[in-house]
């Protein structure tokens, strides 16, 4: 319903409580409690302004025909599958993942439930930020702890192709200065000789870009990418990775819970997309999973 009462708020008409309750057959102490619900997600996104209820900010709505017509004007083959409101994309995604032979995208308006690494929350502005999911078969000894790597550089160029001067910070979070702008969730189920696996991209609207045109462009890049990776192999990417790390060269120091498991200098990375650091008892490896990343600069 959340979604619903946003569209017909789109149209910037006035409407009175009694009205909306009437358009969404609600009624209204049920529809009050639903603008409270809302403006909880997001403060004062419905404000009233003598007896009227309207949108304090414009909203830019996905919208299925032209994602489909822009898909096709770049040549991607994918299905999507357009949500209004979903726990999160990649629950979802998991969820119904044999339904998808075909690379898909799924996409949703919200998530109620949406999920970042480390079982931390994820939350967008409705109408604004882009939260999606991939879903792809990939051979059944593709290298997955790369994925993320290759998203992330898929994410970068993406953002720097917008004009904008961002850097990739370990594994794969996209930061514009001092704030994350992009974040990447990578899962998998592997069975019956299958490895389906689910990219998740949350994107933060910084440009207030057309969020069709965004949500193409996203699906384009990552496309493109994971087909250099087939057919050059990780050296190139790896390279472009480094090139664009915020912290390359830098002192950073690895947490595990909040806790620093090590502190060193970031000298590389690694085949499988490991961070390596020059530490006081020399060169070590640090995969991916649980650690994060702390630049001590
Ligand atoms: C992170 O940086 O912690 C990863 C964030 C990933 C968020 C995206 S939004 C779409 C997809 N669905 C989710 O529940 N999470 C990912």
């Amino acid at each position: 319903m959340i979604i619903e009462l946003l569209k017909k708020l789109t149209d910037n008409s006035q409407r009175t409580l009694p009205q909306i309750s009437h358009e969404l057959g609600l009624s209204v102490i049920k529809t009050l409690s639903l603008i409270a619900s809302i403006n909880q997600y997001e403060a004062d996104l419905i404000i009233e302004s003598q007896g009227n209820f309207i949108l304090s900010r414009n909203i830019n709505w996905l919208d299925g025909e032209l994602i489909a017509k822009l898909c096709v004007a770049k040549s991607l083959p994918h299905k999507f599958v357009l949500l209004n409101q979903i726990e999160s994309t990649n629950s979802y995604a998991l969820k119904n993942i044999s339904n998808y032979t075909m690379p898909t995208i799924i996409i949703s308006e919200l998530q109620t439930n949406g999920r970042g690494r480390f079982g931390r929350n994820w939350s967008s502005k409705i109408g604004y930020d882009l939260t999606l999911s991939l879903v792809y078969q990939l051979p059944v000894d593709f290298n997955l702890p790369i994925l993320p790597i290759i998203v992330a550089v898929a994410m970068n160029r993406l953002f720097k192709n917008y004009r904008i001067a961002n850097k990739i910070k370990w594994p794969n979070d996209i930061y514009v200065n001092a704030e994350k702008v992009c974040g990447i969730l990578v899962e998998n189920i592997c069975r019956y000789k299958q490895n389906n696996v689910v990219i998740g991209i949350g994107v933060d609207n910084i440009g207030a870009w057309e969020r069709n045109q965004l949500l193409v462009d996203v699906v384009s890049e990552v496309d493109k990418l994971l087909s250099e990776f087939a057919l050059f192999g990780f050296s190139f990417l790896r390279r472009e990775w480094l090139d664009n790390c915020l912290h390359y060269q830098l002192p950073v120091a690895l947490l595990r819970n909040d806790i620093i498991v090590a502190n060193g200098v970031h000298c590389d990375l690694g085949e499988s997309g490991e961070l390596i650091i020059n530490s006081p008892i020399g060169r070590l490896n640090f995969s991916n999973s649980e650690l994060s990343l702390k630049i001590n600069a």
